[in-house]
């Protein structure tokens, strides 16, 4: 893909999540706009989470007709240029007013994710990253943290309910034992994020999707994180372990997780 091209989509990418961002808050202040409904246990879904993917896709449709889009809530399938979106990452927390959620797309070319932007407009954040370019959290650049000693590291451990408790229970607790503090935001995208901020010293989960870390793979690789080779195998359709992790904590957190870098 020739430079002009990315960079094209890139300048999109901004205002494309803050208008959808505008959309999503409109339902997240209005709480008898929000529908919810559940797509399983602990699986939730509100009226923002299939508008907003909507309305992306008529916008891709409108600005780069040639591309295509896979999002969490009408699918889509592998393509040369592929969006991907969340439409709303957190959707638990957006359901209980907590403002720990975002709007994510990641921008990837030929199986390559190449832009990002996390978009938490409760939370007046906006992360975006282009490949080569780095990470900027409203506008001022970022980098991942400089801890080195796991008693002193902030990690976070994702869960759903599609792997068994148990093995997550594990996981913290064998964490817990090396010193670690082990926390759970509730949104893949954002996890990411705060390790792309250096808020976070990890973010690990034993089986994510492709749409919830899309964006944020770009942002915290491009402010210095470890990440593992997430997009191998099926994962667009099927998902992957995600480890992403400070540089000076990779190894321990490599050998305690099981997941390899
Ligand atoms: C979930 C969140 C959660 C992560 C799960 C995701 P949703 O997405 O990102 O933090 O642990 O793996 O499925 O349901 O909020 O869009
Ligand atoms: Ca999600």
């Amino acid at each position: 893909m020739q430079n002009s091209a990315l960079s094209a989509r890139f300048h999109a990418l901004h205002g494309m999540a803050i208008s959808l961002g505008q959309l999503a808050m409109g339902y997240f202040t209005n709480r008898a706009s929000l529908g919810i409904s559940m797509k399983g246990d602990q699986d939730w879904l509100t009226k923002a989470d299939g508008a907003v993917e909507a309305a992306f896709r008529a916008m891709i449709a409108s600005a780069f007709p040639e591309d295509s889009v896979m999002g969490e809530e009408a699918g889509g399938e592998d393509a040369a240029n592929l969006w991907i979106i969340d439409p709303i990452d957190g959707t638990a927390n957006f359901a209980h007013g907590d403002p720990l959620w975002c709007v994510s797309i990641g921008f990837v070319h030929k199986g390559k994710p190449k832009l990002g932007v996390i978009h938490a407009p409760a939370m007046g954040e906006t992360y975006l990253a282009q490949v080569g370019k780095g990470a900027s959290l409203n506008g001022a650049p970022i980098k991942a943290a400089a801890t080195t000693d796991i008693r002193r590291a902030s990690i976070e451990a994702g869960w759903s309910p599609r792997r068994p408790t148990s093995a997550y229970l594990g996981l913290v607790e064998r964490l817990f034992a090396q010193g670690a503090s082990v926390k759970r935001g509730a949104s893949g995208a954002m996890g990411l994020a705060y390790v792309a901020a250096g808020r976070t010293d990890a973010y690990l989960e034993t089986h994510i999707n492709s749409w919830d870390v899309a964006a944020g793979l770009v942002i915290a690789s491009e402010a210095g994180a470890v990440l593992n080779d997430f997009c191998s195998g099926n994962w667009l359709m099927e998902g992957n372990p995600i480890l992403c992790v400070a540089p000076g904590l990779a190894e321990i957190i490599e050998q305690e997780s099981g997941i390899s870098l």
